[in-house]
């Protein structure tokens, strides 16, 4: 059932579904549960180490409630690194929660392929599995020529463990029906190693696939 990715819809794929606000409260939850953080706090630990002193212009790409924003934003201040954040989605939802949530970071509303400028940084958590097969390898050059000092892309393992505890998961904690539909198609949508060698190979795009507890994929290139 998950040998290959799926390319079921999400209801997240509708950027203007109803549902969506409380999707992003949901996923925030989930985001806390799941330790979602963790990954990516460290890559910006390693950017700092390479950079010491160097103020960093972060970038969170699908960034949907922003709550990544806010870690990202107390990691700047407990690290003593100077930040600006910018949020990128393509949701308007996601732009009046963040906003209604005080994050921390500049908004944009906006497809990613539309958006031309340059970060130090640029980071995805939990988006990279909404793109079919083509359009990540377009993602993965995108990312190449957006982010001067490194990007990370954090998903979702694609297998049957995960997909069962998320199944039961969603439904102990009850989640809003949009978290519900869309946590499961989520899983069959994300990645095996396999598929990250095969994208990066289709890209020409060289960079790090690490694991991450629990159940997901780092991919990151650091300069
Ligand atoms: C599953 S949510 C993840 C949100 C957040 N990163 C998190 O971990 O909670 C995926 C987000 O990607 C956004 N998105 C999907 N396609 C996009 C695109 N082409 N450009 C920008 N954002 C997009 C969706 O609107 C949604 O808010």
């Amino acid at each position: 059932m998950l040998r290959q990715r799926s390319r079921a819809a999400e209801w997240m794929d509708d950027p203007e579904a109803e549902g969506f606000d409380a999707a992003l409260d949901g996923l925030a939850r989930i985001n806390r549960l799941s330790l979602a953080a963790r990954p990516v706090l460290a890559f910006l630990d390693q950017v700092a180490a390479r950079h010491p002193g160097t103020p960093l212009r972060v970038l969170d790409v699908g960034a949907g409630g922003g709550d990544m924003l806010v870690r990202i934003a107390e990691w700047g201040r407990a690290r003593g690194v100077t930040l600006e954040l910018t949020g990128l989605d393509l949701s308007p939802w996601s732009a009046r929660h963040a906003a209604a949530r005080g994050v921390p970071a500049r908004w944009i509303t906006a497809d990613l392929f539309d958006v031309e400028e340059q970060h130090d940084v640029v980071l995805c958590s939990l988006f990279a599995h909404h793109l079919d097969d083509a359009t990540l390898v377009r993602f993965l050059r995108w990312l190449e020529a957006r982010a001067r000092l490194g990007w990370l892309i954090s998903d979702l393992h694609r297998h049957w463990l995960p997909w069962g505890f998320v199944w039961a998961a969603v439904r102990l904690l009850r989640m809003s029906p949009m978290v519900v539909h869309d946590s499961t198609v989520s899983i069959a949508r994300g990645f095996t190693r396999a598929d990250w060698q095969m994208a990066l190979a289709g890209a020409g795009v060289a960079a790090q696939i690490r694991w991450a507890f629990p159940f997901r994929w780092q991919v990151a290139a650091l300069r």
